[in-house]
């Protein structure tokens, strides 16, 4: 028999100790360490197998032959996008995302629409019954998709080999455990060798794999870093509970842009293509409310309108409030900081509330300026007129700063019927097209408030 050797291991970031330590000397994280068990022998066989595979010269790069990407279609425009055009063979494609937030549903739908693919669903977490019946909501199948319940690593590559897919899907890498590790399924040893295993069977047979992860507490990918490493693409899967939009976001991509994102909305029969989010995120009247703007936004090349929503009320408690949905509270702070301190506005003894519409985050910087017209209009109950929207990140000495690809959102904003937009003063110069809706330009904070709530004082 194998002699066994067990270390501790760092489920955070992966370092490795001979004894428990309580803090991490590699991350700092606290209670992170657990035992894992592996075999001896392992070490010797990854030399050989270096020795023996390690047959290529290294070449100039001028000579390298390009052979260009070959993307398979997914049949899900949205889903393409994220990716950058399709899934490009032979990657592995790492989906992340908080429990029930609609991971499987996500990957069960686009396995059944790829029409004229051969697909490989590989469920740790549920049966075959359970996706029949997911399956069944979900709508019809358009693919050749095969389902399996497996969770042994050995058994999943026999599957493969017996059902010759286009694509595999593994749900999820924490529950797949593989007989080469000796501890339990989940820990940072089985995900690590695993997903190692799975991406040299990629690489090697040109298909794809998408991979299912869990994720902590802390909102990252559940297991190491080096499963993030590893994979070639990273998306996250994200939106709030309490509303119907979710948002996959790309955080690393080989093969393509990492600023896109597609929105979708759950719906009893599965997950909807948002197309055109604007026309979805605008449809409320709100004339005359106060607290309300909106922003014209970019995210990844995709223009698009956003309600801004704040409400400042007097603080019942000492300590006033700040809360904000889909947009960051430490920059709240900083803004509502500007706002006291470069322009006069006295929030301190204010609760903030702060919302963007849909529960969608943000992360485009031009929503500053919207953010802080939102929360005076709330202050002072005056509405910002319809028809008005705005863009703009605003600087710590109280400027607007530029913003990128002012055309596109100013196309957007006229589009959808808009008559104003407050634009940065700095990017009016880069203006070469005449737009039918007028173009207001700030450069303070101040001058933005003037332009919006002076004829109605
Ligand atoms: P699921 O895909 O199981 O989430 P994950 O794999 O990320 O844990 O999604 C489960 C949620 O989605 C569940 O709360 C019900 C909801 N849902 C719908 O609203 N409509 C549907 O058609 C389906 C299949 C699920
Ligand atoms: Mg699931």
């Amino acid at each position: 028999m194998a002699k066994i050797k067990s270390v501790y291991i760092c489920q955070n970031c992966g370092a490795e100790s001979p004894k428990w330590i309580g803090k991490c000397p590699a991350c700092g994280e606290w209670n992170t360490y657990t035992e894992e068990i592996i075999r001896q022998e392992k070490s010797s066989k990854i030399v050989t197998n270096f020795l023996e595979t390690n047959k290529q010269k290294p070449q100039l790069i001028n000579l390298v032959e390009a052979l260009g990407e070959k993307r398979i279609d997914t049949c899900s425009p949205e889903f393409n996008r994220v990716l950058g055009g399709g899934l490009v063979l032979g990657s592995l494609v790492l989906i992340g995302g908080e429990p029930g937030i609609g991971k499987s549903t996500l990957v069960l739908q686009i396995a059944l629409n790829m029409a004229g693919k051969r697909i490989l669903y590989i469920s740790g977490e549920e049966s075959a019954q359970q996706l029949k019946m997911r399956s069944e909501r979900i709508g019809e199948m358009r693919s050749e998709c095969y389902i399996v319940s497996e969770t042994s690593l050995e058994q999943i590559f026999v599957h493969i080999k017996n059902t010759n897919p286009d694509l595999i899907i593994v749900d999820s890498i924490q529950t797949i455990s593989t007989e080469m590790a000796e501890s339990s399924p989940g820990s940072i040893t089985q995900v690590r060798e695993c997903s190692a295993a799975l991406l040299r069977f990629a690489k090697e047979s040109g298909i794809p794999i998408i991979l299912i992860g869990h994720i902590n507490k802390e909102g990252s990918i559940a297991g190491p870093k080096v499963l993030e490493h590893i994979v070639d693409t990273v998306l996250q899967f994200e939106g709030d509970r309490h509303y119907f939009y979710r948002m996959l976001r790309a955080h690393k991509n080989r093969f393509g842009s990492t600023d896109e994102l597609a929105i979708f909305e759950m719906e009893q029969d599965g997950l909807r293509e948002v197309s055109n989010p604007s026309e979805l995120l605008l449809s409320q009247n709100h004339q005359g409310l106060s607290g309300v703007s909106v922003a014209a936004t970019i995210e990844g090349v995709r223009p698009f309108l956003i309600e801004v929503q704040a409400l400042v009320s007097t603080a019942a408690y000492g300590t006033p409030q700040r809360s904000a949905t889909g947009f960051d509270s430490r920059r709240l702070n900083m803004l509502l900081a500007v706002l006291e301190k470069r322009a006069g506005f006295k929030l301190a003894q204010k609760d903030v509330f702060l919302n963007i519409a849909g529960g969608l985050r943000v992360n485009d910087t031009a929503i500053d300026l919207p953010v802080l017209v939102s929360v005076l209009s709330s202050s002072f109950d005056i509405a910002v007129s319809q028809g008005v929207c705005l863009t703009g990140e605003v600087g710590l000495s109280g400027e607007i700063r530029p913003v990128s690809r002012i055309e596109q959102r100013i196309a957007e904003a006229e589009k959808l019927g808009f008559t104003k937009i407050l634009i940065p003063d700095f990017n009016f110069k880069q203006l070469n097209h005449k737009y039918t809706i007028e173009i207001l330009r700030v450069k303070k904070i101040e001058e933005a408030f003037r332009v919006l709530f002076k004829k109605d004082k």
